[in-house]
């Protein structure tokens, strides 16, 4: 039997995700890579109540998340099942549909058969009646905007899920998406897109700018890099890290130079308490323009560690020259 920790919402933060009613923990959990078949459940188990003894309230997965496909649904549905139901409402799940997920035309992108088929199949999966958000997963070019965005919205008016969501739309297509949604009364409550130090195109294109002028929140996903920005490869590449077991994040990309990068920014982070993974969390939310980073990982140890970081989010103006000039 579970008892969550009674002084879980004193641990945490939470920001309101953009001019929304939703309150979002600063650190949220995905479940992209070790909820799948191929992985233990009881990890699975114990890395979700850490989580939420911790003051994490917000789960976040996708229709094809695995290995197999579909596969961290039913583990999050077997998590609820065990004995995490009683806690439904005070969850923020979200799920979504946008990339390859069954044969066929009508497996894929972004038309209204896929995204209305793709949530019936979630919510069996998870054994739910709604998630909070359900989310484009990406941009669909082939696809009218208004076609996409209406099936959201759709979704939302059946009760299906509470709130629409967008991800890895750029600036441009967001402010369309948003004004769209915002029509049909049902308006964008957040984009969810790739941010870390190593990874600023979203700062480039302007979006934190746009989520802010169309009332939409932000959660950045991948973080750590994956893993890259934490010390877990500076001393070689462990046989359990995810650039040995999987192909999202190949052993070749972890070069020389980048592990030189990787450890000059492990002294900055050494310097101010910090591991590096602590410092790259915070240096994303060192100003509230993002509401939540979206972290993921292989063992509830790695989630004990990253929640710290929020003990401090000031960075000197010395410290963040320096983050500069490294990741030049
Ligand atoms: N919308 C999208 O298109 C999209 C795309 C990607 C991800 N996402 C979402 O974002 C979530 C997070 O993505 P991500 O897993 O790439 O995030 P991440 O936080 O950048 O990387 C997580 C990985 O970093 C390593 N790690 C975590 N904490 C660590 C620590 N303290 N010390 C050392 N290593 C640590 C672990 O890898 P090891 O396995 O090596 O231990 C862990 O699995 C996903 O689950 C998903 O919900 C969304």
């Amino acid at each position: 039997m579970y008892t969550p920790a009674s002084d879980r919402y004193e641990k945490m933060k939470y920001l309101r995700c953009g001019k929304s009613g939703i309150l979002l923990p600063r650190i949220s959990l995905g479940l992209w890579h070790n909820f799948g078949s191929v992985d233990r459940f009881e990890n699975m188990v114990e890395m979700v109540h850490t989580a939420f003894d911790a003051g994490i309230t917000h789960f976040d997965l996708a229709n094809n998340y695995g290995p197999v496909y579909g596969s961290a649904e039913e583990n999050f549905g077997r998590i609820l099942e065990r004995d995490m139901r009683p806690f439904r409402d005070e969850m923020i799940i979200s799920t979504k549909a946008g990339y390859d997920m069954w044969p066929g035309p009508y497996g894929d992108h972004g038309s209204r058969k896929y995204l209305i088929a793709s949530l019936d199949q979630s919510l069996k999966r998870m054994g739910l009646d709604y998630v909070d958000i359900f989310y484009h997963h990406r941009p669909d070019p082939e696809t009218p905007l208004e076609e996409t965005m209406e099936a959201l919205s759709d979704i939302v008016r059946s009760g299906k899920a509470l709130y629409a969501g967008i991800s890895n739309y750029n600036s441009e297509d967001t402010r369309k998406a948003a004004d769209i949604l915002r029509a049909n009364h049902t308006p964008l409550l957040l984009n969810q897109v790739n941010y870390n130090m190593l990874d600023r195109w979203t700062e480039e294109d302007g979006l934190q700018d746009t989520c802010e002028e169309v009332g939409a929140g932000m959660i950045c996903f991948s973080p750590l890099a994956q893993g890259v920005l934490t010390d877990r490869y500076l001393k070689g590449i462990p046989e359990d890290s995810r650039a040995k077991r999987n192909f999202f994040l190949h052993e070749s990309s972890l070069t020389p130079e980048l592990l030189d990068k990787v450890s000059r920014l492990n002294d900055i982070a050494a310097g101010r308490g910090q591991t590096l993974a602590e410092m790259s969390l915070a240096w994303i939310l060192r100003r509230d323009r993002v509401t939540s980073v979206l972290i993921g990982a292989s063992r509830p140890e790695q989630i004990l560690t990253n929640v710290k970081f929020l003990s401090n989010l000031e960075f000197t103006d010395d410290e963040l020259a320096e983050i500069d000039s490294i990741l030049a």
